[in-house]
């Protein structure tokens, strides 16, 4: 479908899939007026994870602060909005529906349309904040709920063409890291102790079957685990940092082949890195040299825009908007959205 890429813009995002509440304010899908985030993470920590009930009434306390804090910053008025743009899914539930009933109870009260948005086309729409999309193109998404490549041959249009058979990457790196007594979220702590660390430990990559491009991470997690714990039996200190880094090495080499093997499949003309495991610093250094060496450019969001915000709802929002996609006041959260619906 041809889209009017030149119309312009104003677009209200709003993101509480999982423990961020956030409101973002963006012009035209690329400029950023303002970006509101509000993170629980310090009070999941204590569990060790997202407590579903917990992150929901977070989500209910800060949705209407976090949005009038969105608005305020931007100096946009609600009259000049365009639209509302929401995650309908996928995530936890409760979480969904507190964003999808805030941003309908805004659309009715200032009369505006109302725009559903899938929560991994927003992570892959981050990237457009960096430089124009190009197509076809492959997106790699790698968050605590997500490992897929998508291939893209037009604005808003989504093939899954791999994903993982078990545990996403992002999972794997907070179970680890527990494994290693440490706190959640665990990718950045692995992350800041592979610094310190070697990637000595010769730790499995499942590389499955021949062409295929999809993920399997539950046997490399298995292998870590079995490896702590055969060091703790004899008694041996562990050396984490090693650990972390030889895990670290073990995700990023997969990630990085097996993207490039998509990119190359399909003549892609950029590769996208997308979701909170793209924050990872050897996945973007290994990404970054392996595109280089293949001569495809690579667009990695800033830190900031690589885990979840409500900017990069608003961006994937305006191109729903201006292909024409609209809900109506008996749009409901749903936990496994599939992005091909998008
Ligand atoms: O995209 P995101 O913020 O939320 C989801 O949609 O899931 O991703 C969160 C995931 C967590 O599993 C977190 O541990 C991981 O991204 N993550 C990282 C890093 N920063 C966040 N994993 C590896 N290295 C990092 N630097
Ligand atoms: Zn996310």
């Amino acid at each position: 479908m041809k889209i009017d890429m030149n119309q312009k813009t104003l677009i209200l995002g709003i993101e509480t899939s999982c423990d961020e509440t956030a409101a973002a304010v963006v012009e035209n899908g690329t400029i950023i007026r303002s970006s509101a985030v509000a993170s629980q993470i310090d009070i999941h920590r204590r569990f060790g994870g997202v407590v579903p009930e917990v992150a929901s009434r977070h989500h209910v306390d800060q949705i209407t602060v976090i949005c009038e804090e969105a608005m305020d910053k931007s100096g946009v008025s609600w009259g000049d909005l365009d639209a509302i743009a929401v995650t309908q899914g996928p995530g936890l539930i409760g979480a969904l529906l507190v964003g999808v009933n805030g941003a309908k109870a805004l659309a009715y009260a200032h009369c505006l349309p109302l725009v559903p948005v899938h929560h991994i086309t927003g992570h892959i729409y981050a990237n457009r904040f960096v430089r124009e999309l190009e197509f076809p193109l492959i997106a790699l998404v790698v968050s605590g709920g997500h490992t897929e490549l998508v291939h893209m041959k037009e604005h808003g249009s989504y093939e899954v063409i791999g994903t993982t058979r078990d545990d996403a990457a992002g999972e794997a790196f907070d179970k680890v890291a527990r494994t290693l007594g440490l706190p959640y979220p665990g990718g950045p702590e692995i992350d800041r102790l592979a610094k310190a660390g070697k990637p000595v430990i010769d730790f499995p990559r499942a590389w499955l079957e021949e062409g295929s491009l999809d993920f399997s991470f539950s046997g490399l997690k298995s292998a870590v685990i079995n490896y702590v714990h055969n060091e703790q039996q004899r008694g041996h200190d562990l050396n984490s940092a090693n650990i972390a880094a030889s895990f670290q090495a073990s995700v990023s080499d997969v990630l990085v082949k097996k993207t490039l093997i998509a990119a190359e499949r399909v003549h892609a003309k950029q590769i996208l890195v997308a979701g909170g495991v793209s924050a990872n610093s050897a996945v973007r250094t290994e990404m970054e040299q392996a595109a280089r060496t293949r001569g495809i450019p690579l667009i990695i969001p800033p830190l900031k825009l690589c885990t979840d915000n409500a900017a990069m709802i608003a961006a994937s929002g305006t191109i729903g908007f201006l292909k024409g996609t609209r809900a109506d006041l008996s749009l409901n959260g749903k936990a496994n959205l599939a992005i091909e619906d998008f």
